[in-house]
């Protein structure tokens, strides 16, 4: 089903921080673009500093008043989360975007959406705990053109059958903002 939803749909993200996760490449950097298009302070969280910032740089090459700031992580590596987690620097997270990939072989990485999924359906829950209003979501992009089937190429035609057709970092993005109803970025007053 087509909405015509589109990117710029995005209300007002003024005063929020959003963390992006793999925001160097892929629809992890369409999604930060976007975030700090509207006004959100983004944080790239990357773990090549030189893509990371090379990512920051192209942003505000494209927007110059964006805030957008580059931070290590590592996802594979606990010490790295736990650097993050510690020197974050802001009062307050609004959106937090789970776009990283961490395995390579098919049966790890459907193991790890799989992994994605149960980890935000635990956050939702936790939040809802907590009496939080913060909004925990999941959503599939379809088949997008990023680096994600460039780099496994070579596992994707040995397995056989046609390659489908992939839409843009950008289309795969906007189909997971439909997907979450855009809940998740309706208000820019919500703490
Ligand atoms: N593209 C699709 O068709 C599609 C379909 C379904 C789901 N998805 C999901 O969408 C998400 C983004 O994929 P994409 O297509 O945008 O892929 P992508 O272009 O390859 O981007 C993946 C990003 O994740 C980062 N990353 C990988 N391992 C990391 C780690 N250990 N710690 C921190 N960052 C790490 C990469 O950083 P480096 O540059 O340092 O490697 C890169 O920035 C993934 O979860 C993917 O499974 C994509």
């Amino acid at each position: 089903m087509t909405t015509g939803w589109k990117a710029s749909d995005i209300p007002d993200q003024s005063g929020r921080t959003a963390v992006v996760t793999g925001a160097n490449s892929g629809t992890g950097l369409v999604t930060a673009r976007e975030l700090a298009r509207r006004g959100a302070r983004v944080v790239l969280a990357c773990r090549s500093e030189q893509r990371g910032k090379e990512a920051a740089a192209r942003i505000t090459r494209e927007l110059p008043e964006a805030l957008v700031v580059f931070t290590p992580l590592d996802l594979a590596d606990l010490s790295s989360i736990r650097d993050f987690a510690s020197s974050y620097a802001y009062d307050r997270l609004d959106l937090l975007i789970n776009s990283e990939r961490g395995y390579r072989r098919w049966i790890a990485y459907g193991r790890s959406k799989t992994a994605h999924l149960l980890f935000t359906h635990e956050l939702a829950g936790r939040l809802a705990t907590a009496g939080s209003d913060v909004i925990a979501a999941a959503a599939h992009p379809g088949y997008a053109g990023t680096n994600l089937p460039t780099r496994s190429r070579g596992r994707s035609s040995r397995a056989g059958g046609a390659r489908p057709r992939s839409r843009g970092a950008r289309r795969g993005r906007q189909t997971m903002w439909r997907a979450n109803g855009c809940g998740w970025l309706r208000s820019s007053s919500r703490a």
